[in-house]
């Protein structure tokens, strides 16, 4: 398959909008920015182009895609009820980096939801991601840009990987948050977080209050996000968390006297962290270190989001 690379630019935004919409219409699979990670794009109630997702990222077809919509109409055409909760969250956090489950409606195709009963959807704030969907008149199914088991796509130069595999890629620059959008189930009346993210525990908490938040750790409750029972984010090198600068030291010492190569995921604050976080990963790898050491973050706001990510990264 031959891939259309465009770098977006002010005098292309209206060509490349065109363009890419017409490629999703007709079946095909395009690489977006969204304000989180890049994303892999295919009409989502058009079962054949979701499948085409699948292959493309080497994904297993039981974990379910994320449906980006830009309004509220496309929402009423995918799901079948909206609870009050649903109505507080979207009210508040859309357009961003919140992504809702809801109870699916037929038309969205199984391949879509995984077979689930449910559909996760969300209303992404970056404007080209914003103009593609309303253009292409269709919802988009996207998980993240990236083979699967590679960290997600945060800067252009990862999509290299996917040459070959969609019918167009998007370089729109650096993703501005860098991880991957909070998932949130609502059951009854708890907001339960599948996946955490730039959407926290304590912004959650804020709006729905009195209702609880909750982590979705408990086992049962894993399987209902089936993304998360599969491998994830790995980079080739074995990535080590540790507690202190000191231990972090340590550690580095002892590893390069056994004559390992060893990289270092500098600390910085959290936002410089996640957003640089996968493409770190993917240098030091290119770089060909055997270990990579990571100082470990209190886990309170993005925090949360960002030690979920480094864990899932390094256990393998
Ligand atoms: O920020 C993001 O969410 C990016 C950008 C492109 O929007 N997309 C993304 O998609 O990260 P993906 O497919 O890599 O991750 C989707 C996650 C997976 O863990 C999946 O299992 C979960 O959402 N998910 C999707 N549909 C679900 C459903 N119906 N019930 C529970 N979890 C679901
Ligand atoms: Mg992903």
């Amino acid at each position: 398959m031959q891939t259309h690379l465009v770098l977006l630019t002010k005098e292309n935004y209206k060509e490349t909008l065109s363009q890419a919409a017409a490629i999703l219409k007709s079946c095909g699979l395009v690489v977006f920015p969204t304000e989180t990670v890049y994303g892999l794009g295919a009409n989502a109630t058009d079962e054949r182009a979701v499948k085409k997702i699948f292959e493309a990222k080497g994904r297993p077809s039981d974990n379910p895609v994320i449906v980006h919509i830009a309004s509220k109409e496309q929402l009423q055409e995918l799901v079948a009820e909206i609870s009050p909760l649903h109505e507080k969250l979207m009210a508040k956090f859309w357009p961003g980096p919140l992504t809702l489950i809801f109870k699916k409606n037929k038309r969205v195709p199984s391949a879509t939801s995984g077979g689930l009963d449910t559909v996760a959807v969300r209303m992404p704030a970056h404007s080209f991601a914003k103009d593609l969907i309303k253009k292409a008149g269709v919802p988009i199914a996207a998980p993240s840009a990236n083979i699967s088991g590679t960290p997600s796509m945060t800067a252009p130069e990862h999509a290299l990987e996917l040459v070959g595999k969609v019918d167009m890629i998007i370089d729109a620059g650096f993703s501005e948050i860098g991880l991957e959008s909070t998932v949130v189930k609502v059951e009854k009346d708890l907001v339960l977080i599948l996946r955490p993210g730039a959407i926290t525990k304590e912004m959650l908490e804020e709006v729905v209050y009195p209702n609880i938040v909750l982590f979705a750790t408990e086992e049962k409750d894993l399987h209902a996000s089936p993304g998360t029972k599969y491998k994830h984010y790995a980079p080739k090198a074995k990535l080590e968390i540790l507690d202190s600068q000191e231990e972090l030291e340590k550690r580095k010492a002892a590893l390069e006297k056994e004559n390992k190569k060893v990289g270092i995921l500098e600390k910085t604050n959290l936002e410089e962290a996640s957003k640089n976080l996968y493409r770190r990963l993917r240098e030091l790898d290119k770089g060909g270190v055997d270990v990579i050491l990571a100082e470990s973050y209190l886990e309170a706001g993005l925090g949360a989001a960002l030690m979920d990510r480094l864990r899932k990264a390094s256990a393998q």
